[in-house]
């Protein structure tokens, strides 16, 4: 039975009396008949009552059992929300866009109007929408604009147990904001919704796994609901021996089950998108080699920045005589339930950010390959058994399993904090004041508060400046946001806008083959810029678009294969331009402003916002971080790759073998004085 069933025919609106616009719920509708089925289903009145009841209510339940889906809407259809709309928090976007397609199908409307989602660079919500799935970081940004969140009535934080240090952060807050909504409410309206003005806020904090208790104490004792999930046996088998390749090992592990076992979908769990790419590539290869006996194979890849378009066909029915194997990252172990799945193939790995404080050679988040913990795996193994008994197979020996961690640590403990220590001065906070689950390691503010005043962000008594406050309005990381300020001084900010957006963009714009550097370098040569990578992106960019004002998409796809380069990243940074334009216009800065040989004005823009992220030429022809200690390399499919330069600038280290710059560009040491403030006698 298929889970996600289109819509066939256009639904007819009707409106209701003095309510918003909304379809009336057709009952018979195969999708209102999978909402019943769900285990939440039966609490809904207590749900609905205790929330009515209730500032905060704590929901617990097992992965599936329809929280994220449905807890919004009997808010809704409960009038719960009043005039006010709900927002509902996911720590990933890809879970944000596909649940709000969801739920707009269950509701019989398209997404961006009754239900939306909102997340970086992308927000479909109109004025009719009233369910809006936005991911924590998006929810952070507008508290910078309206600190009360005066347009929900309702906030959903979804995920929490996944301890994201933005939906840490909105946990803080919202515990003061619903106490100063309540102050407001109470003064005007004697406790009741008074006609105008902010209504009170109603916060529901929902989790997979069993830490409700912290929750429920940080909120002053709130509420525990659980619901009862709907879980089969699953069989779980350890390998006999530990596996050194946990790629090859899944991709003899996928034909094994293919080939052995009756039909059911398969759900592999890979630590990020590089892994599940190539072994995208190597499934298939073998798939078409496979007798016609065999049943089809649909592989998909399922990672955090995949574009919508392609999310939809993860979710609907597998054909007759085929297997689907879904290629995950952890984002499918409780964010997004995917329907049909029989078998899990869990390598035991994840990907975990960081921070590597300088001491010990980093000064920057980076993301680290990691064993997943104890109730990652239980998680996982769990996806087998939704419809029916599953199995699950670890790409590691029990022994090993029985070591594994039980639970991860908060990002809060182990990120950087520069972007959060930003946002709360913007508040008129300071981290080391506001009253967290889990308070921040006091190295990490100091190395925060360090980073933000070296960007001048900051002013030598830890106060906010103009610069910072406009830092703080661009959505890109505050080393970002610098560089965008510094072009103004520099009069080329349409060209770095440029180059900012290439590099938000979620995928690289070079691919690297590492086999085939050379035939890369020469089908480049052609924009190929001698300063470095920075440059011969802003280059690539416009050849691309002298291109695409021609040619037809195929072309188009076939001049980006031709250069390797991705043309999904030329895509969505043209929309984070457009993005970046519009903030440029809102604080009052020309991105028009262009040179036309803006070399050295490009680089010092982005020297000054990168000031931390450079390395000097020593004389034993290594390069070492201008500020720390470490060595570092330029990576081999950098267009500096083996140059020797007096000086790098670079937008992050990646940890291989070595410690490797990426992103990198040559520029004058001179570039640096002046670029860092100078700090008081004694300080
Ligand atoms: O939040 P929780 O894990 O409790 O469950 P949910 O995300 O609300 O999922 C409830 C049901 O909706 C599951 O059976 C999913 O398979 C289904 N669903 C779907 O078919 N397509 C989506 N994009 C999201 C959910
Ligand atoms: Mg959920």
């Amino acid at each position: 039975m298929s889970l996600h069933t289109p819509r066939k025919k256009p639904r007819i609106y009707f409106d209701e009396d003095g309510g918003p616009r909304r379809p009336h719920p057709i009952h018979s509708s195969p999708l209102q008949k999978q909402r019943e089925q769900l285990p939440i289903a039966k609490g809904r009145e207590a749900l609905v009552r205790e929330i009515r009841q209730n500032d905060v209510t704590i929901l617990l339940g097992e992965t599936g059992s329809g929280k994220t889906t449905q807890v919004p809407q009997y808010v809704l259809e409960a009038g719960l929300a009043g005039k006010g709309m709900i927002a509902v928090t996911q720590p990933r976007r890809v879970a944000a866009t596909s649940l709000a397609a969801r739920v707009a199908a269950e509701q019989g409307v398209k997404v961006g109007e009754l239900v939306g989602y909102s997340v970086r660079f992308d927000d479909t919500c109109g004025i009719d929408t009233k369910i809006k799935y936005v991911s924590d970081g998006m929810l952070v940004r507008e508290l910078l604009s309206d600190p009360l969140l005066s347009r929900y009535s309702v906030i959903v934080l979804d995920e929490a147990h996944e301890r994201t240090l933005r939906t840490d952060f909105l946990i803080a807050n919202l515990k003061t904001i619903q106490a100063k909504r309540k102050e407001t409410t109470d003064a005007k309206g004697k406790g009741k919704a008074p006609a105008s003005g902010i209504n009170p806020l109603k916060i529901i904090v929902m989790s997979a796994t069993l830490d409700a208790e912290k929750f429920s104490r940080f909120y002053n004792n709130a509420k525990i609901l659980y619901v009862k999930g709907r879980q089969h046996p699953v069989k779980i088998f350890h390998t006999a021996v530990g596996q050194t390749d946990y790629v090859d090992s899944t991709l003899r592990t996928f034909f094994q089950i293919h080939i052995d076992q009756p039909p059911g979908d398969v759900l592999v769990f890979l630590p990020g998108q590089e892994d599940i790419e190539s072994l995208e590539k190597s499934i298939k290869t073998y798939a078409r080699r496979l007798p016609e006996s065999c049943m089809n194979v649909l592989v998909y890849p399922m990672y955090a920045s995949l574009p919508p378009s392609l999310q939809a066909r993860i979710f609907s029915a597998t054909p007759s005589m085929s297997r689907k194997c879904i290629l995950a990252t952890n984002i499918a172990e409780t964010s997004i339930t995917i329907p049909g799945i029989k078998f899990v193939i869990d390598t035991g790995k994840c990907k975990e950010k960081r921070y590597l404080s300088r001491d010990t050679g980093g000064g920057f988040d980076t993301l680290l390959t990691r064993d997943i913990t104890k109730t990652s795996a239980m998680q996982r193994a769990g996806r087998a058994g939704r419809e029916g008994p599953g199995f699950c197979f670890r790409l590691y020996t029990e022994e090993a399993f029985n070591g594994l961690g039980t639970a991860a640590e908060p990002e809060i403990r182990r990120c950087s904090l520069t972007q959060s220590v930003l946002e709360l001065k913007c508040l008129g906070q300071d981290l080391e004041t506001v009253e967290f689950m889990d308070p921040p390691d006091i190295n990490s503010v100091v190395a925060a508060l360090k980073a933000l005043w070296i960007l001048g962000a900051l002013d030598n008594s830890k106060a906010l400046t103009p610069i910072g406050r406009q830092m703080a309005s661009f959505p890109v990381e505050p080393y970002l946001a610098r560089i965008i300020l510094a072009s103004n001084t520099h009069g080329c900010t349409s060209e770095v806008i440029d180059i900012v957006s290439l590099i938000s963009s979620s995928s690289n714009l070079f691919l690297d083959i590492s086999d085939q550097r050379d035939a890369i370098a020469d089908a480049r040569s052609k924009f190929r810029h001698p300063s470095g990578d920075h440059l011969t992106m802003l280059n690539a960019l416009r050849a691309y678009q002298e291109m695409a004002e021609t040619e037809s998409k195929g072309s188009r796809r076939d001049w980006c294969r031709q250069r390797f380069l991705n043309e999904r990243t030329f895509t969505e940074a043209l929309k984070i331009r457009d993005q970046l334009r519009l903030t440029c216009q809102r604080v009052k800065l020309d991105w028009k402003a262009s040179k036309k040989d803006s070399e050295e004005s490009v680089l010092r823009s982005f020297t000054t916002g990168l000031v931390q992220n450079s390395a000097l030429l020593q004389p034993d022809g290594t390069y070492k971080q201008l500020m720390g200690h470490s060595v570092v390399k330029i990576h081999p499919g950098s267009t500096l790759a083996d140059k020797k330069v007096p000086a790098i600038i670079f937008d992050e280290l990646i940890y291989t073998s070595h410690i490797y710059a990426r992103g990198v560009s040559s520029v004058p040491r001179g570039y640096f004085s002046g670029a860092t403030p100078t700090l008081p006698n004694g300080s």
